[in-house]
This record gives C-alpha cells, sequence and structure tokens, in this order.
C-alpha cells in the first residue's frame, strides 16, 4: 500500500468508493460524486501475479480496508472495474488478467465488502463515463470515443453522453496484429519505442478507428496521457480525422467513474 488510510469516510454524503482493478495494481479512492475529486488519499497495491478473482478480491478487499483505516466491509456505495467484458457484473473475457475472470460473477464476489450498492463495469467504460461527466468530454456532442493506453487499450464509446458499453476497439486486428499488442503502452516500453515511432504505429490505430466510428473526438487516457505533449502532436491528421485531446482525469478516471456509476 504507497499512501496513508482515509478516516471518518463512511458516514460521508455524495460519497463512493472506486476501486480500478488494472494489469499492474489495485487503485482506490473516496471520491466525491458530485465533483469527480478525491476525498481521501489513493491507496494502490500490486496486482497479485496470480490474478484469479479471488487472489484480486483478497487485494480489493486490502484497499477497502485501507481507505477506511480499519478492516471493511464499508458503508458507502462501491464502484469496481475489471479489465474485460464485463455484462450484468459477470465477467465475459480476460485478455490481461487470469483466464478464471471469464464466467465470474465479479458483482457477487465484492459484495461482502460493503453494506452499500455494488456496480462492476469494464475499466475503460469506467473512464469514458467519468471524461464524459467530469472530464474531456464533458458536454460534447456527438460521437466520442476515449481510450486508455495502458497494459491493453481500452476503449469506450459515447454518443450524446451516453455510452455504449463494452466496445473492445483494443482487439482490432489491423494489417494480421491485435492492436493492443502492437501499439499499446506496453508494446512501447516492451520493444523500448521512441515517441515518434511509437506515434506512427498510433496513427495507424486511430486512423482505423476513425474510419470506423467516424468520431467527433477522441479522448486519450491512461498512464501514459501523462506525457500527451510528447505523442499526441506527432499523430498524423491525414488519417486521424478526429481532434484528439488528452484526458481530463488521466489515470484517476478509471476510479472516478466507478464511483459515479455505483452512487447513481
Ligand atoms: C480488454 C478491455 C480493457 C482494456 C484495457 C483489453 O485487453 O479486453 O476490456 O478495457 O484491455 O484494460
Amino acid at each position: 500500500m504507497d499512501t496513508a488510510p482515509g478516516t471518518a469516510i463512511g458516514t460521508a454524503i455524495g460519497t463512493a468508493i472506486g476501486i480500478d482493478i488494472g494489469g499492474s495494481g489495485v487503485k482506490g479512492a473516496v471520491v466525491d460524486v458530485a465533483t469527480g475529486a478525491f476525498v481521501s488519499a489513493r491507496v494502490r497495491v500490486p496486482t497479485p501475479e496470480l490474478s484469479t478473482p479471488d487472489a484480486v478480491a483478497a487485494v480489493v478487499a486490502e484497499v477497502v480496508a485501507g481507505l477506511l483505516g480499519a478492516p471493511g466491509p464499508a458503508s458507502l456505495p462501491m464502484g469496481v472495474t475489471v479489465p474485460g467484458v464485463v455484462r450484468r457484473g459477470v465477467v465475459h473475457s480476460a485478455a490481461n488478467i487470469d483466464a478464471a475472470w471469464v464466467g465470474a460473477d465479479a458483482a457477487a464476489l465484492f459484495a461482502p465488502l460493503t453494506s452499500g450498492p455494488v456496480a462492476v463495469l469494464n475499466d475503460a467504460d469506467a473512464a469514458g463515463l467519468a471524461e464524459e461527466r467530469y472530464g474531456a468530454a464533458r458536454g460534447v456532442p456527438g460521437v466520442v470515443l476515449v481510450t486508455t493506453l495502458g497494459t491493453g487499450i481500452g476503449s469506450a464509446l459515447l454518443h450524446d453522453g451516453r455510452l455504449v458499453p463494452n466496445v473492445e476497439l483494443g482487439h482490432l486486428e489491423i494489417g494480421g496484429r491485435v492492436a493492443e499488442q502492437w501499439a499499446g503502452d506496453r508494446a512501447r516500453t516492451r520493444e523500448d519505442l521512441d515517441f515518434a515511432t511509437w506515434a506512427e504505429r498510433l496513427s495507424v490505430y486511430y486512423g482505423h478507428v476513425c474510419r470506423l466510428v467516424s468520431p467527433d473526438l477522441i479522448v486519450v487516457g491512461g498512464g501514459v496521457s501523462k506525457h500527451a505533449d510528447r505523442f499526441l502532436p506527432l499523430l498524423d491528421p491525414a488519417v486521424v480525422t478526429a481532434p484528439v485531446v488528452p484526458a481530463g482525469l488521466r489515470n484517476r478516471a478509471g476510479i472516478v467513474g466507478a464511483a459515479a456509476l455505483a452512487a447513481r
């Protein structure tokens, strides 16, 4: 855990817990759902090597205990993101997490951690909801595509502020390659690509996506979005025909979107 625990949050009004399960860390915070601001310290615990549902649930419990400053259960609404397709609380894909997640009832798995309502959703969808409500997609009409560049490529498609869930554009096959394996941030670090070379791949990816969904705006999130000024200006406007902006919430969007959904 990399932060001090929060205190006295169990009774706060208008707050919810957001938990973002990623390939390398499980991150959580208590969120003021009116503003999208964190009202606790962020707590992060590394994702276990063997990232099965039970092992990850134990880590989520640790994060919640860190937020409460005591062992749970909490009494706040709690939203949890999973890096896979989630339908009615059940996980249906697991590209970057243990295969045992497929078929797992994640909503039931996390329910014992709070007496409040639990919402489980795809991580990129959570980012999309957060960007729409508090960030770079706020008030933007038409088609907005929010992407997260991290271990995989996550995508969330919004139309006039409404989300179409589980749009998996990181798994597009482009030139015989799975997009997220070739153009994702993990490919950049694995292959030690400089930003100019990576931006060429991203141009191919976002160009392809522009032809498929004709977005009015593309929002780019994920941890690497803190370096957005080093690669977004290098995207090729001849193929990436939509304006591209960095995420307003940067890497906080998953936590914030999950909390906002749970509090709804
Ligand atoms: C998964 C998506 C997820 C993305 C980002 C992909 O591999 O299939 O569901 O949103 O990674 O974590």
